[in-house]
Formats: C-alpha cells, sequence, structure tokens
C-alpha cells in the first residue's frame, strides 16, 4: 500500500492595513532607517490597529481567504490548529474562536505556543493527523498580533516586530509530494534570552508588574541571534543530507524571517544563492508565527507541482526545526 502523506493544498494569507514604517519609528524611539535596514532587513511592519481585535481577526481573515481560494466547505474541516503567542485571551483557545467565527462546525481546534517555531511545530502535528488516516482536512494557522506585547519604548525589540497571520489546508495523497520529513527541536534553558516576565501563573498581572513594564517581549538579541544562526543553519542543513538534497535540488528555503542576517547565514550554509530565498521581511518584520505562512502566500504563484521545500525557524523557547515540503500543486 502506498504512503499517505499530507499534501498542501492551499494558502491564505492576511496582514492589517496600517504600515509602520521605520521613519515613524524614528520619531518613537531613538533609531533610523539606516540602522534597522542595515541591522535586520526590516523596512516596514503591519500593526493591526483598533480596540477589542485580538489575535484571532488575523486567523479569521486568513482562513476565509484560504477557504475562498480552495472553494472548500468549512463544515468539512476536521481540525483547527493554531500556532500563536498571542491568543486573543489566556483562555479559551483562539482556535475555537476562529473555527467558530469561519463556519467550521464539524472541526476540533486547538492553539500551539511555539513561539516562532510555532507553524513548523503546527504542521507536522496536522500532518501526522493526516498520515494516521485519521483525518482528511486539516488546517494550520501561524499567526500573532505582536504590537499587543510590544513596548514601544524599547527600540531593540520594537522595531523588529509586526502582525499578521497565514494559513495552509492539509489533505492526504498517495503521490510523492506534501510533508516529507521534519526535525523538531526545544530547549527550555533558552527561556532566560527570550520570554515575557509576567502575565502567566507564574507571575500573574498586578499593578506592579504594570508598572515595571513585563507585559511585553523580554529579548537579550545578540544571544538570540547567535543561537538562531547556528540552530536554524544546522537543522536545516541536516534535512537536506537526510533527504539527499543538495543545492541543485533545493527549490526554495523559507526561512523564518526574523532577521536578514540569519536567513543570509542558513542560506550560506545550505549552499543556495538569494535567488532560491524567499523574503519579504523588508514588508512585515518578524510576525512570529506568521513568517513562513505568509512567504508561502506571497510566493505561491511562483511555486510549481514537486519543488522542494525547506523550511526553517527558530525562536523563544528555545524552539526550533526545520521542515521538508515537496509542493504539490502548480496554481495559476
Ligand atoms: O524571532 C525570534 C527570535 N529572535 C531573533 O532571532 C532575533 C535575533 N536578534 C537580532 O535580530 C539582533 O540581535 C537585533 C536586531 C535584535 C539587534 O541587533 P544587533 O546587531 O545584535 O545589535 P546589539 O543588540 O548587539 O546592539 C548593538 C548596538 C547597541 O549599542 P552600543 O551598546 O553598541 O552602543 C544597541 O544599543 O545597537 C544599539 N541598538 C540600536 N541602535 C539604533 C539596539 N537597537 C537599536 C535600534 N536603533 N533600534
Amino acid at each position: 500500500m502506498k504512503k499517505v502523506r499530507a499534501a498542501i493544498t492551499g494558502v491564505g494569507g492576511y496582514v492589517p492595513d496600517y504600515v509602520l514604517t521605520n521613519k515613524e519609528l524614528e520619531t518613537m524611539v531613538e533609531t533610523t532607517d539606516e540602522w534597522i535596514t542595515t541591522r535586520t532587513g526590516i523596512k516596514e511592519r503591519r500593526i493591526l490597529k483598533g480596540d477589542n481585535l485580538g489575535v484571532s481577526v488575523l486567523g479569521i481573515n486568513a482562513v476565509k481567504d484560504l477557504l475562498a481560494k480552495t472553494k472548500v466547505d468549512p463544515k468539512e474541516i476536521d481540525l483547527i490548529i493554531f500556532a500563536t503567542v498571542t491568543a486573543d485571551m489566556t483562555f479559551p483557545a483562539t482556535a475555537n474562536i476562529v473555527a467558530t467565527a469561519v463556519g467550521a462546525t464539524n472541526a476540533w481546534s486547538y492553539d500551539m505556543g511555539a513561539a516562532c517555531s510555532g507553524f513548523l511545530f503546527g504542521l507536522t502535528t496536522g500532518a501526522s493527523f493526516i498520515e494516521s488516516g485519521m483525518y482528511k482536512k486539516v488546517i494550520v494557522i501561524g499567526g500573532d498580533k505582536m504590537s499587543a506585547i510590544l513596548d514601544y519604548t524599547d527600540r531593540t525589540t520594537c522595531i523588529i516586530f509586526g502582525d499578521g497571520a497565514g494559513a495552509v489546508l492539509l489533505e492526504p495523497t498517495t503521490e510523492d509530494v506534501g510533508v516529507m520529513d521534519s526535525i523538531l527541536k526545544s530547549d527550555g534553558s533558552g527561556e532566560s534570552y527570550l520570554h515575557m516576565k509576567a502575565g502567566g501563573s507564574r507571575r500573574p498581572a498586578s499593578l506592579e508588574t504594570v508598572n515595571a513594564r513585563q507585559h511585553f517581549v523580554y529579548q537579550e538579541g545578540s544571544a538570540v541571534f547567535k543561537f538562531a544562526v547556528t540552530n536554524m543553519a544546522d537543522v536545516s542543513a541536516q534535512i537536506a543530507e537526510r533527504n539527499n538534497l543538495t543545492a541543485d535540488t533545493i527549490s526554495w528555503l523559507a526561512p523564518h524571517q526574523a532577521n536578514k542576517r540569519i536567513i543570509d547565514a542558513t542560506a550560506n550554509r545550505v549552499g543556495i544563492g538569494e535567488n532560491k530565498v524567499m523574503m519579504n521581511i523588508e514588508r512585515y518584520g518578524n510576525t512570529t508565527a506568521g513568517t513562513i505562512p505568509l512567504l508561502l502566500w506571497d510566493y505561491e504563484k511562483k511555486l510549481k507541482k514537486g519543488d522542494n521545500i525547506i523550511m526553517a525557524a527558530f525562536g523563544g523557547g528555545f524552539t526550533w526545526g526545520a521542515v521538508y515540503v515537496k509542493w504539490a500543486y502548480n496554481s495559476n
């Protein structure tokens, strides 16, 4: 019997309208367009403005785009996984809110908290439900409303992140395409370098935590940078090697968009040129779990059936990983 794999059969995405440029950030913190561009590659990012609008808004719009493009009836969806670290509320899961809003009334749903690697963790677990034969249609969303947890007086973090979400549909196939392999890692000793100090059960919200500005991203940037460069490149090289992929047979690298210098280092390690590296960091910044599905959304028209894509990410946790996907369709 032929092996059942999970094919990505559609991509949807959504970024909010408001564009926060480096120029505008120059008026908010002591920084320059030149510093941000040369140190990160980012020119602008999108921000979800408005009261009472959470990451669910991004996820709902991404899934609606996906369902419209694939013409799939939401009632056929079996499972929705939402990778995010900026859930609307601590509970219920934002995936539940999205499922109901898009009419996926027969789906069950849950959130996946793996920071910047969340989409790859979600993609791999979503694919497993398909490979096991349990489900026929799984949606994996990656998205974050990072503006909700950024300190816009801290120039070391507020310049990097933005808001956005992407979503993919997974369906079974017996063709030689789909999610082929994955290497996923986590290491809790990374906690001290990248976290949010308060608002969880260890340090619940209080007047003190608010006054101490502890409900924002805390990051030791240069330490995280070093771990990211090494680990993202390592897993990318490993997954290429164990699947006999070379610079010639890799069609695309889809790397987490945290910093152009980390992306370049990963591409160099795998030995591929810029023309094969998906990149949109200059327009969206780092949308955490949103970066990789938003890359697929932006590059979908260029992708061809059989393309070998290596997706790679590194982020808070630490979490990191690489997934090898053989693209399953030509879009026209
Ligand atoms: O996606 C989740 C995982 N996160 C990452 O992968 C992020 C990894 N880290 C990075 O991308 C980089 O470390 C940053 C972009 C966050 C920072 O870049 P860096 O080249 O590592 O800078 P640095 O932190 O070593 O700081 C160098 C200098 C410092 O000044 P001094 O001490 O040398 O005088 C900073 O104060 O740059 C200064 N600086 C800035 N200057 C202008 C830091 N942020 C800014 C800024 N504008 N926005």
